[in-house]
């Protein structure tokens, strides 16, 4: 029997890594996703139930574990060195002749690659398992993030049976741009701070003590070196690579001589803005790894290989002005108001200045000339000032001691770069409040626009986003060019938003800090009714996983301010909806039980399980004392055996779906 649980593990593992490889590295994925699920969870039944079948290199180590203490510090061997860099062609050019200078018998080709902007990572197979990922740190000894690395989805965690036993192999982990970008939608929602691009938030995500939230993060890596020679070339070395089902993104290609690798650089100039990572460079190396021995090393860089950087795209123009932009959570932020320039194919008028810390270290001032840079980031920064070009009357920008729009004092908090506002009735706070309030993963108001919220505000027709659900239609077509026909689309669309959204919708709309729309989802579906979470103490939020001390702190702190009771009261006189909808129409009739699921079932059991977690049940993977009811499909095994001999209750799919459906048909409890 265990024979056979390992003999099904085993291949469970086998599937899943190939459809992993089929959907992460060749892109042509075979089954649904649900289909990939009910795989992955009965890989992870399966070892839950006998932990003696978890291997290091089971799928099931991608969704993270426990938090570490630290890191173990590992020894690199080689070194991982760093590469000289090369920004002209004459420089490359040069470099070409020094290598030829140094082995004059051989005529070196090359392989010329893109320069991903990630942090680079050692990687060693043994038996064909991952088992060791360690970061570059100073390039003699790194920091051990295996079930860090475990989680990135496009790295196998076994290769196939056609792979030497033992591989060591060096590559880049990067965020993608578009996962960077949603990270930031996501923070920004949530009223945190935007992270400043995806190098260095890859850099300190892979070093997260949590690998669950490294799991969430979506980073990938791409290979760029075999340490364990394949091939008597790099370029062969990593066509192998890219054999065995590893990722090698760089595009690399051969070329016969410098020319070729200048024709490269210029190819891909442009091309590479297109491409869903950061690249800073090129990465020119000698082919043949007989030449590349005898190249050798300096200590800090190899001679077989160089980096020729792009430079960024660049502009120079004046600071017209410094002024200051207050956001919805009272953040203040400096903006360089700058004559019109053009930079790579925009007009820029306007660049952050991120925070004042940042102003005062750059020491911008008006009159300055500056040089404003457009790296990967879609807005153009600040990169410094040109102090030959500064005024003589210049004088260093003080950052205000009060907000600019309410004129309240501003407060910077404890570990925290930003200044804020923290005025609630500040104005600029509350247009962009609403402006979140309304907006379309929120409260979902469609027509209400930042022109028309302003012009709202101006005319006293409403104060904060509870107001919105007061506006009249005379309030409406008072206004310049309103006619009565949109007043009442608009106020039907208000009208609709009390019943149609949810409490996860009203929570995030609400705009507390650090609850963005997951938490906001976790905290209804938790809880149900806005009433219970206001009710909840420290212990109850913390106890919720997801929900760490911090995030538990802000909410408490919300709910405790007169003025966000203030707003809910209305907000419910005026009969928004403050209720999560659950298939039982409010109860959780399974509260406290303890449900467990084997055998085939014909729905993904993601879905069953979130059903029957909606009915308050916890599904757990394996069969116990504490086990309240098993639902057992066709072929159920060890499990249904044990649930019999525990006396457990046990029901078939037919008796689900009926649960499912009688309670969902329930009446709907008393809030509450
Ligand atoms: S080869 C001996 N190839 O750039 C060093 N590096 O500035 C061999 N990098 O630490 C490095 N893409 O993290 C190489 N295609 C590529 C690369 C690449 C990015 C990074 C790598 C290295 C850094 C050096």
């Amino acid at each position: 029997m265990s024979q056979d649980l390992a003999a099904r593990a085993a291949e469970l593992r086998a599937e899943i890594e190939r459809h992993n490889r089929l959907y992460y590295v060749d892109n042509r994925p075979e089954i649904s996703d649900q289909a990939f699920d009910a795989l992955l969870r009965e890989l992870i039944e399966l070892e839950e139930a006998h932990p003696e079948l978890r291997t290091p290199d089971s799928p099931t180590q991608r969704v993270g574990g426990e938090p570490l203490e630290g890191f173990e510090q590992v020894e690199h061997s080689p070194p991982m060195l760093s590469l000289d860099n090369t920004y002209s062609r004459d420089e490359l050019v040069e470099w070409a002749r020094r290598v030829a200078r140094l082995v004059p018998d051989a005529q070196p080709s090359y392989v010329a690659e893109l320069k991903i902007d990630g942090v680079s990572i050692s990687l060693r197979y043994e038996d064909r398992v991952l088992v060791r990922a360690v970061t570059r740190g100073n390039g003699i000894v790194g920091d051990d993030v295996t079930a860090n690395a475990r989680t990135i989805r496009n790295l196998p965690l076994r290769l196939p049976q056609q792979a030497p036993a033992t591989l060591e192999l060096r590559g880049e982990i990067y965020m993608p741009r578009r996962v960077f970008a949603a990270l930031n939608r996501e923070r920004e929602a949530a009223g945190l701070p935007l992270y400043a691009n995806p190098r260095n938030t890859t850099a300190g995500t892979i070093r997260l003590l949590d690998s669950r939230e490294v799991a969430r993060r979506g980073l990938k890596v791409s290979i760029y070196q075999s340490v364990t020679e394949l091939a008597a070339r790099h370029s062969d070395n990593l066509e192998r690579v890219q054999q065995l089902g590893l990722p090698v993104a760089a595009h690399p290609e051969r070329c016969a001589d410098v020319e070729a690798v200048l024709a490269y650089v210029e190819r891909w100039r442009e091309a590479r803005h297109r491409l869903d990572f950061d690249t800073d460079g090129v990465v020119v190396k000698v082919d043949d790894l007989d030449l590349e021995r005898r190249l050798g090393s300096t200590a800090k860089a190899p001679r077989w290989a160089v980096a020729y950087k792009y430079a960024a795209e660049q502009a120079q123009t004046v600071v017209k002005g410094i002024s200051v932009q207050v956001g919805r959570t009272g953040v203040l932020t400096p903006v360089a108001e700058l004559e019109p320039v053009l930079l790579a194919g925009t007009t820029v008028r306007r660049a952050t200045l991120h925070n004042y810390e940042d102003l005062a270290r750059k020491d911008v001032r008006v009159g300055d000339t500056v040089v404003l840079e457009k790296g990967g980031d879609v807005i153009p920064k600040v990169v410094e000032v040109v102090l030959e070009k500064r005024p003589p009357d210049s004088r260093p920008f003080k950052p205000p001691s009060r907000c600019p729009v309410c004129g309240d004092p501003v407060e910077r908090f404890p570990g925290e770069v930003a200044v804020r506002c923290i005025n609630p009735a500040c104005p600029a706070i509350v247009r962009e409040s609403i402006h979140h309030f309304v907006s379309k993963n929120a409260m979902n108001i469609e027509g209400l626009g930042d022109k028309l919220i302003d012009q709202l505000l101006r005319e006293g027709k409403i104060e904060d986003f509870t107001s919105l659900y007061e506006l009249t239609k005379e309030d409406l077509v008072d206004l310049e060019r309103w006619g009565e026909k949109s007043a009442e689309n608009l106020l039907a669309e208000i009208e609709k938003s009390k019943r149609e959204r949810t409490l996860a919708h009203l929570l995030f709309a609400l705009g507390i800090r650090f609850v963005g729309e997951r938490v906001a989802k976790i905290l209804a579906e938790h809880f149900g009714t806005i009433d219970a979470l206001i009710a909840a103490g420290r212990e109850d939020l913390e106890a919720i996983p997801e929900i760490g001390p911090k995030v538990a702190a802000s909410i408490l702190t919300y709910f405790a301010h007169p003025k966000s009771r203030d707003r809910i009261a209305k907000l419910r006189a005026h009969g928004v909806n403050m209720e999560q909808p659950r298939p039982a129409g409010g109860r959780r009739p399974l509260e406290g039980k303890t449900v467990v699921l084997t055998g085939a079932l014909s729905r993904p059991r993601r879905e069953i399980k979130e059903s029957l977690e909606a009915l308050g049940a916890r599904v757990a993977g394996s069969v116990s004392a504490k086990t309240d009811l098993l639902v057992a499909g066709d072929n159920a095994g060890s499990k249904l055996a044990k649930a019999r001999d525990l006396g457990i209750e046990i029901i078939d799919e037919a008796g689900l779906e009926s649960l499912l459906a009688q309670e969902s048909t329930s009446e709907p409890a008393e809030p509450g």
